[in-house]
């Protein structure tokens, strides 16, 4: 092995070799990764002759991979919309419906009086509303909404102390913005100080909603290697959405919302969580794949603007109604 280009070609076999359908690009993605080359670099370098530590760190890298470690973890970023964050064993990897998750948040703030705009370098103290990001892990959807709406503070907690010392490594690169973010342990809504109660704009969350006996479905990249309390939430699966959807009717303003990842089968559960909870209207939007997955449950309606055709399920208090495609 004598050039990048030797070594990328030795990785891309090893990991098909382990049976990695992306063997190919992974093999890239790592040799970036040690060499510090953009792409074109890596191509216009090609012939050249790479020092030992990067070899020895490409080895190491395709040894995990190929051990079945997440290619995630492996490079130790993930991006997540316009955010590169660091990530490892200790936070769950960014998915990305949990992109959507942060489109439709960032959607009910607007619907609720927010200004949106990208990469404000607004200081940090001018802000004048609050947001909450419950079970923040790699700081994603915290950091996702700072990023675009310049007037708010987004309070992110976890249970995990681990997750948070990620979350902070993450607030620490992401600039200005970075600054409205109040990170803070504690089991959902007890991690907040008490002054905001009923003062929240939106609670955003994508909380584990997988079921005790469903555990053993998840793919074995997943269960063994991604942290089990960022994923699982007990016998129904349905608990933690219960804890931040049942809390956020205590802790948001009188006409906030509550933003929440679910599993496509809890849709008609969390829409009917929501709306014995005093929700005036719930409803599910889909991702990308046209799956349920968000729920979103608006304590009081202000100005009723009912989304668009990504919804699928959608429920006020007396009515459930299937939105047409
Ligand atoms: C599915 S992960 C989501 C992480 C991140 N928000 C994301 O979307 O990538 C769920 C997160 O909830 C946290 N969590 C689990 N139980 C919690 C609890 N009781 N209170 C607060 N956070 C909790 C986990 O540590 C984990 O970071």
């Amino acid at each position: 092995m004598n050039t990048w280009r030797d070594l990328c070609d030795d990785a891309r076999r090893s990991l098909a070799a382990a049976g990695i359908e992306s063997a190919e690009v992974e093999a890239r993605w790592m040799l970036e990764e040690v060499s510090g080359y953009e792409p074109a670099e890596l191509f216009r370098n090609g012939a050249d002759r790479p020092p030992e530590r990067a070899v020895a760190r490409l080895t190491s890298m395709v040894e995990r991979r190929v051990a079945g470690e997440p290619v995630q973890y492996v490079l130790g970023h993930w991006s997540f919309r316009r955010l590169d964050l660091l990530v490892d064993r200790r936070v769950l990897i960014p998915r990305p419906e949990t992109e959507i998750v942060a489109e439709i948040a960032l959607e009910e703030a607007v619907r609720l009086g927010a200004t949106r705009g990208k990469r404000s370098s607004w200081a940090a103290t001018d802000t004048d509303y609050y947001l909450a990001d419950l079970g923040t892990g790699s700081g994603a959807l915290a950091l996702a909404l700072v990023d675009e709406l310049p007037r708010a503070q987004v309070w992110a907690t976890d249970v995990s102390e681990d997750a948070l010392a990620v979350a902070r490594a993450n607030l620490a690169g992401a600039g200005t913005a970075a600054a409205r973010v109040r990170l803070a342990v504690g089991s959902w809504f007890d991690a907040l100080p008490v002054w905001l109660r009923g003062q929240l704009r939106l609670v955003v969350s994508n909380p584990p909603y997988v079921a005790n006996s469903e555990i053993v479905s998840l793919p074995p990249e997943v269960a063994g290697h991604e942290p089990l309390e960022a994923l699982v939430s007990g016998p129904t699966g349905l608990e933690a959405i219960e804890r931040v959807v049942v809390g956020g009717a205590e802790w948001l303003e009188p006409s906030g919302a509550v933003v929440c990842e679910i599993a496509p089968h809890q849709a008609a559960d969390a829409v009917g969580l929501a709306l014995d909870s005093g929700y005036e209207q719930a409803f599910v939007r889909r991702d990308l794949a046209g799956r349920d997955r968000v729920l979103v449950a608006r304590l009081g309606v202000g100005s009723s603007r009912w989304p668009t055709s990504s919804t699928s399920t959608q429920c006020s208090s007396d009515s459930v109604t299937e939105q047409p495609r």
